[in-house]
């Protein structure tokens, strides 16, 4: 199988040039630019072209003139993309700097003719996101556009292609038919099909776990029940679901996740443990530390299950995603600790098998549906790994809890039951404000449930959803009537970027 390799400079997008590359049945994976330069080089030789991302660094630095002018020596086809664009433009020799007009967000653009903008009009609106820009195009290189704030904003050098903007988010017009483009240009392989891999997976699965028994955290959602069927796939009644009630599920929940486990022959084994974590998180307000106490003391708990059983190995149902945004890219910061990856204690006493971190969501839905699960598991809208703790600012009581559970059944019910469909997400978070209402005759000084509602494809761009106006009040008026002490609905009308889709 032929991929793409995408050296990730720690832009904010590079899982979404990735995502768009698979989309059009290319496989492609990420290397962060610490990586050293011989792994680079390795991966690079093996592709069948390599993709250079954006970036919050300058290329004025030089951090990574070195990988680009290996990169160009090695002969692969290279696209740069914003950072990446400005990175090649400098090691062939053009001049980098700072732009004349910084270019942030849509922004109209005009192409020359060229293979990599084939099918595309002429003026197209693109998004940009840059400060410095590319401001002479090195001497062989031929310029394919122009902006006000980058008098090169495309350019060809003989094999090579590069553009100041993002063809992989939704806001630039036609950016998959670029990278399609791109795709035929280098002549890659379109042979990705993740519903193909089952049997590569289950066989590595195997050979990972040998003779050895293994223990799955699974929550009813779509990861780790679509990973522990693979699991199960390769070593059967080997493998032992584990279930840990911890207290902090929505409403309706275990009881309805244990049903449909067992409908896929995943019966778990389930774990009461809601007493150990409301003391584990008693007095915790940071979401990070929350992230932290949850995780450890999960672990703990797999871990005695795993020791009792005699297990060695532990089923994770980790995505693609959770290993980026866990820390596994250069220069982005660590988004958010997610309790499945990083939230867990580094030394563990059993080892990881993770047949699903190559994977996007989309991804794994394709899969699972391979696999024979049902619909009702594949839409289900994903719960973080703290559930309800995340969903909680502050401090995490057994009244904050069973006030935002609440809250969040009757989003469900209004939602559902208006037959919106379509949604990524949506459910209520208990804020930390208070605010002043009138109930009855008295005033009352209450708590702010904010709604939360997105659409997305894998989670890691969102848009809000636009919620009829009735549904809306209708939420409210029932969250304000039904819920005590709630004296206030608001609506959460952030897109990810720039907020994230959980509120913790
Ligand atoms: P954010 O808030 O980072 O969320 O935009 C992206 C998606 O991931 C879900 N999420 C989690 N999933 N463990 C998980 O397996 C976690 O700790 C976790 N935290 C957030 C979130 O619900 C959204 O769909």
């Amino acid at each position: 199988m032929g991929f793409v390799l995408i050296v990730d400079f720690g832009g904010q997008y590079a899982h979404l040039i990735a995502r768009r590359i698979r989309e059009l049945g290319v496989y492609s994976e990420l290397l962060s630019a610490s990586s050293d330069l011989e792994t680079i080089l390795d991966f690079a030789g093996r592709s069948q072209g390599v993709v250079l991302s954006g970036g919050p660094l300058s290329v004025t630095e030089g951090r990574h003139d070195e990988i680009a002018k290996s990169l160009l020596r090695l002969g692969k086809p290279l696209l740069g993309i914003c950072y990446g664009h400005q990175l090649l433009a400098k090691v062939l020799g053009g001049s980098v700097g700072r732009s004349p007009a910084p270019e942030f967000g849509p922004t109209k653009v005009e192409l020359s003719p060229d293979e990599l903008f084939e099918g595309i009009p002429a003026k197209v609106t693109v998004w940009m996101s840059h400060n410095d820009a590319v401001l002479e195009a090195p001497p062989g290189a031929k310029v394919l556009a122009r902006t006000r704030g980058s008098p090169v904003a495309a350019m060809r050098y003989g094999a090579h292609w590069s553009v100041q903007w993002h063809p992989e988010v939704s806001h630039t017009q036609y950016g998959l038919q670029m990278y399609d483009n791109w795709l035929r240009a280098i002549g890659a392989r379109r042979d990705w099909r993740p519903e193909n891999m089952i049997e590569e997976l289950t066989e590595m699965v195997r050979r990972e776990i040998g003779g050895s028994l293994a223990v799955s955290a699974v929550s009813g959602g779509v990861d780790s029940t679509v990973a522990s069927l693979i699991v199960k796939r390769a070593i059967g009644e080997r493998l032992v679901p584990i279930l840990i009630d911890h207290g902090l599920h929505p409403a309706g929940e275990p009881e309805l996740s244990i049903a449909l486990l067992e409908n896929v022959g995943l019966k778990p084994l389930v774990i009461k443990a809601e007493e150990e974590f409301f003391s584990a998180l008693k007095g915790i307000r940071e979401p990070e530390e929350k992230r932290r106490a949850f995780g450890r003391l999960y672990a703990r708990l797999l871990e005695d299950q795993a020791e009792r059983l005699g297990a060695e190995f532990l089923v994770q149902g980790t995505i693609y995603p959770d290993v980026i945004e866990s820390g596994g890219r250069v220069g982005a910061s660590v988004i958010k600790t997610h309790h499945n990856v990083a939230g867990m204690p580094k030394q563990l006493r059993f080892k990881v098998v993770e047949p699903l971190k190559w994977f996007y969501k989309d991804e794994v839905r394709a899969i699972g549906r391979k696999l024979g699960v049902p619909e009702e598991i594949l839409r289900r809208q994903p719960v973080p790994g703290p559930a309800l703790a995340v969903r909680v600012e502050g401090e995490v009581t057994r009244e904050r809890v069973e006030l935002v559970r609440r809250a969040d059944a009757i989003v469900r019910e209004e939602i559902e039951g208006a037959g919106i469909g379509g949604l990524w997400q949506y459910f209520a978070v208990l804020t930390s404000s208070k605010a002043t209402g009138v109930k009855g005759d008295e005033r009352a000084y209450g708590h702010v449930i904010a709604i939360r509602a997105v659409e997305s494809v894998d989670a890691m761009t969102a848009s809000i959803a636009r919620l009829p106006w009735e549904v809306l009040e209708r939420i409210a008026a029932r969250i304000t009537g039904e819920v005590p002490g709630v004296t206030r609905v608001v609506y959460d009308i952030t897109s990810k970027p720039p907020a994230t889709v959980e509120w913790e």
